[in-house]
């Protein structure tokens, strides 16, 4: 795609007053994942009937998925029909762990008013290097940037980690003074997709390391902390999933109000894609069982649609605190 837009243009907002706002009213801002039409018009529908402020992000399979032209425009599709819907809730479109700079430079170039720079894999003097060289290129157009320190367990994009490495709370301080970022993802006890922990009978999910949360809050009060693998793992559609012939044992993910109380705290941005694909599989699954007939894809990407409205309203009201905060 040759030629450039700047956010501004598709009626985007970058998070900077978002993180302001949420910092001092206790609550998180949603980044919820997407890839395709449905996903987007839920979580436009949601936020703007809860009034929040919402984050729509991409990975960068996802933008290979999409095509990077046609998620520009429905970037701007998403912006005018929440407007049509006579909201004004600010929009973000997010590039989620971009592993290079020349994806989020071309992010970017094509629209995007916040990129994160995921070099949490790397030594840390690399880390700082790279992502100082996003934040370079990202404020002159005054895109927000997301750095990461410390590794979360479980596959981030293309990049693969056996075992999760808790973030120092003494790096935190030099890594944004150093890069610059706008905001911080750090490590303490989440990781991605559907099986977040592994529990024997009996076993509760262990709790997160606030420890680490608030000695890095009050080391830099204010600053905008980010939460990766945030899915609470909702057990009603791991349950519908096996149900009607899926293979999902042993799912579990971050109880709720663990995430409340991360979002009360410096927690500024959640992000959350596995609990939307368990919400669009459970009821793509339950239709065609009860429907076997059927093979218009309106009608069970319809009920889909429907059901990730009602998680989306769910976490912002009760669960991120978001609502009403547009
Ligand atoms: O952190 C990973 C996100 O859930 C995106 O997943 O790379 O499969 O699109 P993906
Ligand atoms: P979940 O897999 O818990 O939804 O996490 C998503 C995420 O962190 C995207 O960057
Ligand atoms: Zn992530």
């Amino acid at each position: 795609m040759g030629d450039k837009v700047h956010y501004s243009e598709l009626g985007l907002a970058n998070t900077r007053d978002m993180f302001q706002k949420s910092v001092s009213g206790g609550y998180a801002i949603p980044a919820y994942n997407f890839n395709n039409l449905e996903q987007l018009q839920a979580i436009i529908v949601a936020c703007a009937e809860t009034s929040s402020p919402v984050i729509i992000q991409v990975s960068k399979g996802a933008r290979d998925y999409a095509n990077e032209t046609m998620l520009r425009y429905m970037a701007l599709g998403a912006v005018r029909m929440a407007r049509e819907m006579g909201s004004n809730i600010p929009i973000t479109l997010h590039l989620d762990h971009g592993d290079s700079f020349e994806l989020c430079k071309s992010c970017v170039d094509s629209g995007f008013s916040s990129v994160m720079i995921d070099g949490s894999h790397l030594p840390y003097e690399e880390n700082v290097a790279l992502t100082r060289k996003v934040v370079e290129y990202a404020h002159q157009f005054d895109v927000a940037v997301e750095g990461e320190l410390g590794v979360l367990a479980g596959i981030e994009d293309e990049v693969q980690a056996e075992k999760s490495t808790y973030t120092k709370p003494e790096e935190v301080e030099d890594f944004v003074k150093k890069t610059g970022v706008d905001s911080l993802a750090i490590s303490i006890g989440t990781s991605h997709g559907a099986y977040k922990f592994k529990l024997k009978a009996g076993e509760v999910v262990p709790e997160l390391r606030f420890d680490i949360l608030e000695e890095v809050e009050r080391l830099l009060p204010g600053f905008p902390i980010v939460l990766h693998g945030a899915s609470s793992v909702v057990q009603e559609y791991v349950d519908l999933i096996n149900r009607y012939g899926g293979k999902m044992e042993g799912a579990v993910g971050v109880p709720e109000d663990q995430l409340r109380r991360a979002a009360k705290g410096a927690v500024c941005k959640i992000n959350i894609d596995s609990d939307g694909r368990l919400a669009v599989t459970a009821k793509i699954r339950e239709y065609m069982a009860n429907n076997p007939a059927e093979f218009d894809p309106r009608k069970y990407l319809g009920e889909a649609r429907k059901e990730l409205i009602k998680l989306i309203k769910h976490k912002n009201e009760t669960v991120l605190g978001s609502a009403g905060r547009a």
